[in-house]
């Protein structure tokens, strides 16, 4: 089966899986056709100014109210949720893990959710959580909502699917997805095993960031943003529907599937994007710009220009820069950098950062180039060269990300990271020019 997309961010969609079931000219009619039911789904407030005022109208069988009944709590132990402080007794540091174990028991998507840091307060809906998926096993019958924040998917192993009320999205490393709060989903693995990363965004929704002298083009393009046509099944079989809400989870019990949305129109949605139609834009004289000139997505705070999260990407590019230290330069920063490697080689960490990996820089702890990838940058011939075969990520908060137990105990943890630097030896001995070596 082939699925329909249409492409745009933000865009007012109209979408109907059978003819004139999306009303025109009225979001309310008194009769829908084929019977269904019109249900207004918000993602801001009513009064929420123009340019971030979303929503959209769901024409479906069922009416949201019969795809809950009474909830029973629920137990999902690995999936934390901010604020969620003095969770362990590890000491501060930086640290870097090799990737999270695949399941051995069978877990879906849900169930395979684990939480490495969380960062701000969910409560307050400001911060971000950052996650790490396994799973073995598809959701069959059943369906999921996350009242705390939007999901951003980063696929590293597997392709999967993820069949929302308003259609389905095909996704598959390299891609990501952005599942909106409160959308209803399930997730089908097309491969056997699957792991990836999720940055739960408590705050305001990601948006595109502004270009500013980058002008009109260039970055991330509205165009690649893909959102799912319609799609919906008729399913009157037994089936659950699990809730995430201020961090607890609950379930309840239906006798349909709740995917059963067959028209819908508005602003509020999913979407997918493939990283490489993403366009870099760098230094072609000298000097290396912030990390934030790959920014794909920014989800803001409230204060200009301290972002609550971005989704920033390290893609294949030219490096050109003449006289210059290419790699990215040693720094201390008040954001804090939770990082993956999708596939190949990150170009400061040449060995150690494997695909599937993850590094954690938080708020004002040092980090940058290890002793090898210094050694080599300080004396490279600059002839122009491409970085290949890579595709590493960053989800970059302006609040510290507290480690989870988990994240703490997670046997990968690299006991050693601290030692890609000890190598970097005094080279100052009073004169401008000299042998450092
Ligand atoms: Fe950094």
């Amino acid at each position: 089966m082939t699925f329909q997309y249409m492409p745009g961010f933000g865009n007012d969609f109209e979408t109907e899986t059978l003819p004139g079931s999306l009303p025109q000219g009225r979001n309310s009619p008194q009769r829908p056709a084929y019977g269904l039911y019109a249900e207004q789904l918000s993602g801001s407030p009513f009064t929420a100014p123009r340019g971030t005022n979303e929503r959209s109208w769901l024409y479906r069988i069922r009416p949201s109210v019969k795809h809950t009944g009474r909830f029973k709590p629920a137990s999902y132990q690995q999936w934390k949720t901010a604020p969620n402080i003095h969770d362990h007794e590890l000491a501060l540091g930086q640290y870097r893990w090799n990737p999270v174990p695949m399941p051995t028991e069978p877990t879906d998507f849900i169930a395979g959710m684990r939480t490495i840091t969380t960062a701000g307060d969910a409560l307050g809906q400001s911060g971000m959580a950052a996650h790490v998926y396994v799973a073995n096993r598809s959701m069959i019958d059943d369906h999921f909502f996350n009242a705390d924040g939007e999901l951003l998917i980063v696929p590293q192993v597997g392709r999967l699917n993820f069949v929302t009320e308003m259609g389905v999205i095909e996704l598959a490393p390299g891609e990501i997805a952005v599942l909106p709060r409160g959308l209803v989903f399930k997730v089908e693995l097309i491969d056997e095993t699957v792991r990836g990363y999720v940055c739960e965004n408590y705050g305001a929704k990601f948006t595109m960031p502004d270009r500013g002298p980058i002008g009109a083009n260039c970055l991330a393009n509205p165009r690649d943003f893909k959102t799912p046509c319609a799609w919906f099944e008729e399913k009157e079989t037994p089936c659950r529907l699990i809730v995430k809400w201020c961090g607890s989870f609950h379930v309840t019990e239906l006798g349909h599937s709740p995917l059963d949305v067959v028209a819908w129109h508005g602003n509020y949605a999913p979407y997918k994007y493939d990283l490489a139609t993403f366009s870099p834009v760098g230094a072609i004289l000298f000097d290396h710009p912030d990390p934030s000139i790959f920014t794909v997505l920014t989800a803001p705070s409230g204060e200009e220009g301290t972002a609550n999260v971005d989704f920033v990407i390290f893609p294949p590019r030219w490096l050109v820069a003449e006289n210059t230290f290419r790699p990215p330069w040693y720094h201390r920063n008040i954001m804090s950098e939770f990082m993956g490697l999708i596939h190949g080689q990150y170009d400061a960490k040449e060995e150690g950062f494997v695909p599937g990996g993850i590094s954690l820089h938080n708020m004002m702890l040092a980090h940058g180039p290890d002793a090898p990838g210094f050694e080599k940058a300080s004396k490279a011939d600059l002839k122009p060269v491409k970085l290949d075969n890579t595709m590493a990520f960053m989800f970059e908060t302006r609040f510290p990300q507290m480690l989870t137990r988990y994240g703490a105990e997670l046997p990968t943890l690299q006991q050693d990271y601290i030692d890609c630097w000890k190598d970097l030896k005094k080279r100052f001995n009073g004169t401008v020019e000299g042998d450092w070596s």
